[in-house]
C-alpha cells in the first residue's frame, strides 16, 4: 500500500485499537436482543466508549487538532485548519440489530479539504482507505469504481428517509424515479459503507439526502481516489456542510443527476 502520510497512519492505528472494544460489544448484542431491556442503552454506551478510544488516540498524536464528532460534538473549535471528522459507528441501527453492516469512519481535513480517510468494518475485517493523490485501497489491494456505462444496468444504493424527515414524499418520489430507470436499488444502512462500496465497484452509484458531514467525510476522499465522482445537489450550492450527496462511478453521473432532479414521477 502506498499510503504514507502521518495522518493516515494515525487514523489506522486509532481504528484498530477502537475496533477491539467495538467487536467485543457487538458480540454482546445477540444476548441483549432477547433480554427484556433490549440493547438500546448498551449501544449508546458502546458508541461513547469507542469514541473515547478514538479521540484519545487521535489527541495523543495531535492534541492541537480540531475534532468533529457525532457523539461528543466539536473539540478544539478554534482549530479549523486541521480537523479529524469522526463517525464512531456509522450504521448504528444495523449494529443495534446484530447486523454486521457498520463501520468506523474517520476523515482528516486540512484547510477545508479532506486529505485522507478510513472506513473500517471490523466485523468483515474490511478497511477502505485513501489519501489525496495516492489512490484508494481495500485492505492491501488497490480499488477502482465500476466501469458500467449504461444507467439501466446500474446497481445503486441509497438511504433514508429518517423517521423525523419532513421531506419523505420527495425522497420516495426520487426513489421511484431512479428505480424505474436502473437495474436495482439497495438500502444497506451505512452511508460510509455505501460510499466505500461504490469506490470498490460493488455499487455503481449512491445518492442520499439529509446526511451529516461525519457520515461522508472519509467516503468523499475514498471515492474520489478510486476514480469516482462526488457531487452535491439542491440547496447545497455554497454550503460548507453539504448534506445531499450524489456519488457514482462517474460514467452514469449526469444521467443519475437528471433522474434525481426530475420533478415528475414516471
Ligand atoms: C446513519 C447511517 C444511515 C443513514 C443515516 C445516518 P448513524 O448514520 O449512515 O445509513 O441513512 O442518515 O444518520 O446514525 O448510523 O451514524
Ligand atoms: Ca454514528
Ligand atoms: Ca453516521
Amino acid at each position: 500500500m502506498r499510503l504514507n502520510s502521518p495522518q493516515i497512519n494515525i487514523i489506522i492505528r486509532a481504528c484498530m485499537k477502537a475496533s477491539r472494544s467495538l467487536i467485543r460489544d457487538f458480540g454482546e448484542i445477540e444476548n441483549l436482543q432477547v433480554s427484556t431491556k433490549g440493547p438500546g442503552d448498551f449501544v449508546t454506551s458502546a458508541d461513547k466508549r469507542t469514541e473515547k478510544i478514538l479521540i484519545d488516540e487521535l489527541q495523543k498524536a495531535h492534541p492541537e487538532y480540531g475534532i468533529v464528532t457525532e457523539e461528543s460534538g466539536i473539540i478544539n473549535k478554534a482549530n479549523i485548519k486541521n480537523r479529524w471528522i469522526i463517525d464512531t459507528i456509522d450504521g448504528t441501527m444495523n449494529f443495534l440489530n446484530g447486523l454486521p453492516q457498520f463501520a468506523i469512519s474517520i476523515g482528516y481535513e486540512e484547510e477545508n479539504e479532506i486529505k485522507c480517510g478510513v472506513i473500517f468494518n471490523p466485523i468483515m475485517n474490511e478497511m477502505f482507505c485513501a489519501e489525496k493523490g495516492n489512490g484508494a485501497y481495500l485492505n492491501n489491494s488497490r480499488i477502482r469504481v465500476s466501469n458500467k456505462k449504461k444507467i439501466n444496468e446500474a446497481l445503486l444504493v441509497t438511504g433514508g428517509p429518517k423517521g423525523a424527515s419532513k421531506i419523505k414524499d420527495k425522497i420516495f418520489s426520487e426513489y421511484i424515479n431512479v428505480s424505474n430507470n436502473v437495474s436495482n436499488v439497495r438500502k444497506f444502512g451505512s452511508a460510509a459503507l455505501d460510499m466505500a462500496y461504490v469506490a470498490c465497484g460493488r455499487f455503481d452509484g449512491y445518492w442520499q439526502r439529509e446526511l451529516n458531514y461525519w457520515d461522508i467525510a472519509a467516503g468523499i476522499i475514498i471515492l474520489k481516489e478510486a476514480g469516482g465522482f462526488v457531487d452535491f445537489f439542491e440547496n447545497d450550492e455554497g454550503q460548507p456542510l453539504k448534506r445531499n450527496i450524489l456519488a457514482s462511478n462517474s460514467n452514469i453521473h449526469d444521467e443519475l443527476k437528471e433522474l434525481i432532479n426530475k420533478k415528475d414521477i414516471e
